[in-house]
């Protein structure tokens, strides 16, 4: 345990990320340093409870829960549900709180982002990259200690940034990354219907999730260029979904300035997972497929065994990444090392 009081999280939005942060913060030692005390979220609190204690993708609820009033009791702790679609309705400064974590997914701009600070709020971070307009978009192990006391409303990227960005940084400090392709292979999403609906504008979101491999859009290369302004104009990204609930996949591929072989990159990314990166990047030469990566913490796992190198100079890199349990374990992350700059 710390010897100071844990900070004070809301969670804004209890989807598939507000509800695997929940459960990560549970599953390990988070809980010293963080503490939900509230939950907003459009749905009634029988319904939000019984989504905690039963997950098809990561199991039951380990803990105890259970319901008092419009509070949920986890492990003894007391956790305000709250039911309000305006961030200026919520009692943050009553309940004095440090950072909502803004997981609805419901807007990306900073001045609905900003009416959580108006209600009382110290800050906010966003599950998204939101616009680029934020304070700081921080992908966890490569620029976080950059933030500081005054950032306020601060994006932790995407999934994909944060399972991309670790490994182009070890593979252009060791062999000069020219550009780069990518292709995301990611599961299904809430905003697919699970068969063809009138769901969402656009087209390839009103096709069944079930049945098809579905091209969808992706900000992946705009996310790189953001974190990594020196890429500017070197990247490019395209993106499928897939009829699976959970893990997902890039594919990557650069053009390196140095010459370079299958065993060099590995070593090198195979370094970088248990020096410096350790916990965020991991590798593996095990012979795996997705559903092995289900509730895995790291940001992304190489999958060793499909490193390929082209003519010493184009290398193609798989690297595996739960895109809920990664990125919520990444949340939570974020929130500790800027809080912890706070005085
Ligand atoms: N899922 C992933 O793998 C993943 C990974 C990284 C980042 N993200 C990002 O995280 C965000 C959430 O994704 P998700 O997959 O968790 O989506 P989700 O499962 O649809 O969860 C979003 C939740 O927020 C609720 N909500 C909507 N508007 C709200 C409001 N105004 N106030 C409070 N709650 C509201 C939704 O309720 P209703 O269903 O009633 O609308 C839903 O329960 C998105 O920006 C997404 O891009 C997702």
């Amino acid at each position: 345990m710390t010897d100071s009081a844990p900070f004070r999280i809301a969670i804004n939005g209890y989807g598939r990320i507000g509800q695997c942060v929940l459960r990560a913060l549970y599953e390990s030692d988070f809980r010293d340093h963080l503490q939900v005390v509230a939950i907003n979220e459009l749905s009634d609190i029988d319904t939000i409870a019984h989504l905690t204690r039963y997950d098809s993708t990561h199991g039951r609820f380990f803990g105890s829960l259970a319901v008092e009033g419009q509070s949920l009791i986890i492990n003894g702790d007391p956790v305000r549900v709250l039911r309000q679609a305006d961030p200026a309705d919520l009692p943050w400064e009553e309940l004095g709180i440090d950072l909502v974590l803004e997981c609805s997914g419901a807007y990306s701009d900073t001045a609905t982002a900003r009416r959580h600070l108006q209600a009382g709020a110290k800050r906010l971070l966003f599950s998204q990259p939101a616009e680029p307009d934020v304070d700081r978009t921080v992908v966890y192990g490569i620029n976080d200690t950059s933030l500081t006391e005054s950032d306020r409303i601060v994006s932790a990227g995407s999934c994909t940034t944060n399972c991309l960005v670790p490994v182009i940084s070890a593979l252009d400090k060791a062999f000069g990354v020219e550009q780069g392709s990518t292709t995301t292979i990611h599961a299904a999403m809430n905003d697919q219907p699970v068969i063809d609906a009138y769901h969402h504008q656009d087209l390839r979101l009103t096709r069944s999730a079930l049945h098809n491999v579905v091209p969808v859009d992706t900000g992946l290369a705009r996310g790189v260029e953001r974190l990594l302004p020196h890429m500017k104009g070197r990247f490019s990204s395209v993106a499928l979904r897939i009829p699976t609930m959970n893990v997902s996949a890039i594919d990557m591929v650069f053009n390196v300035r140095q010459s370079t072989d299958i065993a060099a990159v590995n070593r090198v990314l195979q370094q970088a997972a248990s020096g410096p990166l350790k916990g965020i990047l991991g590798y593996t030469n095990e012979l795996l497929a997705s559903s092995d990566f289900n509730h895995d913490a790291h940001s992304g796992v190489v999958d060793g065994g499909q490193t390929r190198v082209t003519q010493g100079t184009m290398v193609k890199v798989l690297c595996w990444f739960d895109n809920e349990w990664g990125f919520a374990s990444r949340m939570l992350d974020v929130s500790r090392s800027w809080l912890q700059r706070v005085k």
